[in-house]
C-alpha cells in the first residue's frame, strides 16, 4: 500500500483518541482518495477536540457566565452629539480614508442555514427592485465612500472552504459591481470537525471528514495564516474595520465610526443599538469580570437579560450590530493570540460507512470562535450607540423575526427617508 507508512502512523493517533471510525473508509478508496484523507485527518488538532468534548460536559450542565462577573459598559450614543462634533468626526475618519489607512472585512463565511438560502449568503437577492445581492448593497455602500474620500478601500472578504470557489465566481461573474477587481480580496477561514454526542468526528463522504467554520473569531487567525495581515501591514493600513454579511443597511466604510476610533484613541470600536426585549437574540455588551465585551444571547443568565431600570430601560440594553473597527495594532497582537471556543448545539448530517448513506442526528456539537472575545484582551473599547432603523436590518431568518421581509421594508424605508431613488 502507498501510504501505508503514514496510514500507521495516523491511525495509531486516532486509535490514542478514539477517534479511528475516520479511517473506517480507508480500504475502499483510490490511492489518490487515500491520501486526501489522511491529509485531511492529519490536519485536526487531535488534543484540541478532545479537550472541547471535555467541554460539551459542562456546556449541557448550564451557562458559563455568571451575573456577578457583569456589570454595565456605557456607550458613546450617536444621536446626541452635536451637529458639528458628528461632522468633525467624519471628516477625521475620511481623511484617515483619503490617506489609504482603512481596509474592510466582510465576514461571509458562515453558513447560513437558518436563511434556506442555497448559496453563500452574501449572493441572496432580497427582493429589492434593483435585485441587488447582499454582496451588491455593501459594494455600493463602499464605493461611494471611496468616491467621497478620493482613494480606494481594500475590501476583504472571508470565506470558507463551502463556499469560497462559488462566492469568487459571483463577484467575477458580476464585474465585481463596478469596484476595482484588485481591491477585493478574498481568504477563506479555517474549519474543525464537529461531533457527535458521543464524541466521535464524523465523514462528510467516504474520502473527507466532515468540517464547519469555526466561527467569525477564525477571522483573526485566517487572516494571519492567509497572509492578509501582513499585506495590509505592508500597505499601510492602519484601521481594520470589520463586518457581518448579513446586515443589508450596515454603512461600509462609515466615516464617523472610524473618526470616533481614531480621535477617543481606545483600542478598537463597536456599534451597538437598543434592545426591545429580554429575548433579542443579539449579544449584549458589557463589562465582564471588569473587561469590556459582549455576552451572546445563548448564554446571558436571565437575571442580567431581564434587568431594568425604574424608566424601563435596560440596564444591558446595548446590543451587538456585528461591526467594529481594530487599530491595526490592536488587530495584530488578537491575530496571534489564541480564542475560546463556543458550544452550539445542534442537527449533523454525516456519511455513515456501515450504510453507505447520510445519516441525520440532532445534539450534536460545533465549535466556534467568537470575534468579540477578543475584546476582553483590550485594554480600552468604545461602544457607539446607533440608530436601529438606520443601520440593522439583518437578514437571517426565512420569516419572522429578523426576516427578508422585514429587512427589505427598513431598507426601502431608509433609502427613502435618505431621499435615495435607487431601490
Ligand atoms: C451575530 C453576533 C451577535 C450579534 C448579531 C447581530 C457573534 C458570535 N454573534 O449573531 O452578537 O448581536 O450578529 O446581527 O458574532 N460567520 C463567518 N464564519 C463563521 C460563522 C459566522 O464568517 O464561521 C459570519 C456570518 O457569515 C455572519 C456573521 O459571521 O456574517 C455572524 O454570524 P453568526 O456567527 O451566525 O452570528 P449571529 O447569530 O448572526
Amino acid at each position: 500500500m502507498r501510504n501505508s507508512g503514514k496510514y500507521q502512523e495516523i491511525r495509531k493517533r486516532l486509535e490514542a483518541f478514539g477517534q479511528e471510525q475516520l479511517l473506517d473508509t480507508y480500504p475502499g478508496l483510490s490511492p489518490e482518495e487515500q491520501e486526501r484523507l489522511l491529509d485531511d485527518v492529519d490536519g485536526i488538532d487531535l488534543e484540541l477536540m478532545a479537550r472541547l468534548y471535555e467541554k460539551t460536559a459542562a456546556h449541557s450542565a448550564g451557562g458559563e457566565v455568571k451575573a456577578d462577573e457583569l456589570a454595565p459598559l456605557e456607550p458613546c450614543v450617536e444621536s446626541e452629539l452635536s451637529p458639528e462634533e458628528r461632522e468633525r468626526l467624519r471628516k477625521l475618519g475620511l481623511e484617515a480614508i483619503r490617506e489609504g489607512k482603512l481596509a474592510v472585512l466582510t465576514m461571509a463565511g458562515g453558513q447560513g442555514t437558518r436563511l434556506g438560502h442555497n448559496g453563500p449568503k452574501g449572493t441572496f437577492d432580497i427582493g429589492l427592485p434593483s435585485g441587488r445581492s447582499l454582496f451588491e448593497l455593501h459594494c455600493d455602500r463602499l464605493r461611494e465612500v471611496a468616491e467621497l474620500a478620493g482613494a480606494p478601500i481594500p475590501w476583504y472578504i472571508m470565506t470558507s472552504e463551502l463556499n469560497h470557489g462559488e462566492t469568487v465566481r459571483f463577484f467575477e461573474k458580476n464585474g465585481y459591481f463596478g469596484y476595482p477587481a484588485d481591491m477585493i480580496r478574498f481568504f477563506p477561514q479555517t474549519m474543525i470537525p464537529p461531533m457527535t454526542p458521543d464524541g466521535k468526528m464524523r465523514l462528510e463522504s467516504p474520502g473527507k471528514v466532515l468540517k464547519s467554520p469555526n466561527g467569525n473569531g477564525g477571522a483573526f487567525v485566517s487572516l494571519k495564516l492567509s497572509g492578509r495581515l501582513d499585506e495590509m501591514k505592508a500597505a499601510g493600513i492602519g484601521y481594520l474595520m470589520v463586518a457581518g454579511v448579513d446586515n443589508c443597511l450596515i454603512k461600509m466604510g462609515d466615516p464617523l465610526f472610524l473618526g470616533a476610533l481614531i480621535d477617543g484613541g481606545e483600542d478598537a470600536i463597536a456599534k451597538s443599538y437598543l434592545k426591545r426585549g429580554p429575548g433579542e437574540k443579539a449579544g449584549i455588551f458589557c463589562l465582564r469580570n471588569g473587561r469590556p465585551g459582549v455576552v451572546e444571547y445563548t448564554e446571558i443568565p436571565e437575571e442580567c437579560a431581564t434587568a431594568a431600570d425604574r424608566d424601563g430601560n435596560y440596564i444591558y440594553g446595548d446590543c451587538n450590530l456585528l461591526n467594529y473597527v481594530f487599530r491595526m495594532e490592536t488587530l495584530d497582537r488578537l491575530c496571534g493570540a489564541g480564542m475560546p471556543y463556543h458550544i452550539a448545539v445542534k442537527k449533523l448530517k454525516y456519511y455513515d460507512p456501515a450504510s453507505g448513506e447520510r445519516k441525520e442526528q440532532s445534539g450534536c456539537f460545533k465549535f466556534e470562535m467568537f470575534l468579540f472575545d477578543a475584546f476582553g484582551a483590550l485594554d480600552t473599547l468604545k461602544v457607539l450607540r446607533v440608530r436601529r432603523e438606520d443601520e440593522f436590518a439583518p437578514v437571517k431568518n426565512g420569516s419572522g423575526e429578523d426576516s427578508v421581509e422585514l429587512a427589505r421594508s427598513m431598507f426601502t424605508d431608509y433609502m427613502k427617508r435618505s431621499g435615495i431613488s435607487r431601490i
